[in-house]
């Protein structure tokens, strides 16, 4: 049932060219130029005379939504804020029938989402779900929703649900952008047909895996982690973060590249792993700023970068590519490399990957 692989975790991280396919399969017609969603497409001006969308999610999913926000707001301009759901629901917060809330979770069955969609529900919001679970109670329970279609995520680390959130995100951004008239024609089409690219670019990244199988190695007995990025990657950054505390038990913080200098980089020695996303893309020469800074207090700087980089790979550690693409597809290639590091870490320590300890898969009590 592992399909050959040691566990769960790694078979679900190299399902994901196939996975993200169908997500898009059906949705993403390049060469008609649309993007077909049942869920939007009947509730589009919900959408489309909203006021702000509320993305409210939990763990992995909070960080989808983060990558959500950047995307929304740059493509097709609507305000985004993304909570907790367990302190959204709790803050009194201020909804109104002008809002729109997108719940995501993979399970679509974590307590303190459904509560918050229920909340959400109450005051007059319209409530739209991006679960992966077919029939779970936050996909009946949300006005219209999507599906992600990874298939079955099994291992507790998040892995496939994570990258196709993503895809189903940027489709719903993509959508509104065009119908906002955000885009022409000919943007639009660039992204659709980038998109249909991801599954060879995720394969691609895949092939990452023995380098990064090596690098794993030098730094598994490390104690403490930090990850850096910023704009698209800052949430990837979060969760590369996440996933190596949660399998490897080594602690670990993501950080947007720029807020080193507010206090975290008092932490930086000899002994202090650094994973930074610098790709070309991404504020690349404020990203290679920050590096210098962590290289001359002796941090060991290991950067994922765009094929063919020279400056990072100059300056860093170790570096591991991936292939180009736009700023905003970037994180469905940047995070793979992260998965495969935390998992390979946590083999190396003995830790038990699919089931960690005091994890459960979908955490059904508040
Ligand atoms: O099923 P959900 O997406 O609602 O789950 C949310 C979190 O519990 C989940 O993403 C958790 O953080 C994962 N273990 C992360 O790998």
């Amino acid at each position: 049932e592992k399909g050959g692989y040691d566990h769960f975790m790694l078979k679900e991280i190299y399902e994901q060219p196939r996975a993200i396919l169908d997500t898009y399969r059906g949705r993403l017609r390049a060469d008609q130029g649309i993007i077909k969603m049942a869920g939007i497409d009947e509730h589009l001006e919900k959408f489309m005379n909203a006021n702000r969308i509320i993305i409210v999610a939990c763990g992995t999913s909070w960080h989808a939504g983060l990558v959500a926000e950047y995307i929304f707001e740059d493509l097709a301009r609507v305000p985004v804020e993304v909570e907790y759901a367990s302190e959204f629901r709790y803050r009194n917060p201020v909804i109104t029938n002008k809002d729109v809330l997108i719940a995501i979770s993979q399970s679509g069955e974590t307590a303190d989402t459904l509560a918050a969609i229920k909340l959400a529900k109450e005051k007059g919001a319209f409530v739209f779900g991006v679960c992966n679970v077919v029939g779970s109670s936050i996909a009946r329970e949300t006005d219209a929703g999507a599906y992600t279609h990874a298939g079955p995520e099994i291992g507790v680390a998040s892995t496939k649900a994570f990258t196709t959130q993503i895809t189903v995100l940027t489709l719903i951004a993509l959508k509104l952008a065009k119908e906002k008239g955000e885009f022409s024609e000919s943007k639009f089409h660039e992204f659709l047909t980038e998109l249909e690219t991801i599954p060879a670019k995720v394969e691609k990244a895949l092939e990452s895996n023995p380098l990064v199988e090596i690098i794993s190695d030098v730094y598994k007995d490390a104690t403490n982690c930090l990850y850096l990025g910023r704009g698209y990657n800052f949430p990837v950054a979060l969760e590369g973060a996440l996933k190596l505390k949660e399998i490897s038990y080594i602690h670990a913080e993501g950080y947007p590249a720029a807020e080193m200098k507010h206090g975290p980089i008092a932490l930086i020695d000899d002994q202090m792993p650094v994973f930074v996303i610098a790709t070309k893309k991404g504020h690349y020469e404020k990203v290679v700023s920050n590096i210098q800074e962590i290289k001359s207090r002796k941090g060991k700087i290991i950067a994922i970068v765009t094929e063919g980089d020279e400056q990072v790979t100059e300056l860093a550690d170790h570096v591991i590519e991936v292939p180009e693409t736009l700023e905003s597809l970037s994180p469905l290639l940047t995070t793979i490399p992260l998965q495969l590091l935390s998992y390979h870490i946590a083999v190396m320590r003995g830790c038990n990957v699919d089931q960690p300890r005091n994890l459960a898969k979908s955490v059904t009590v508040e």
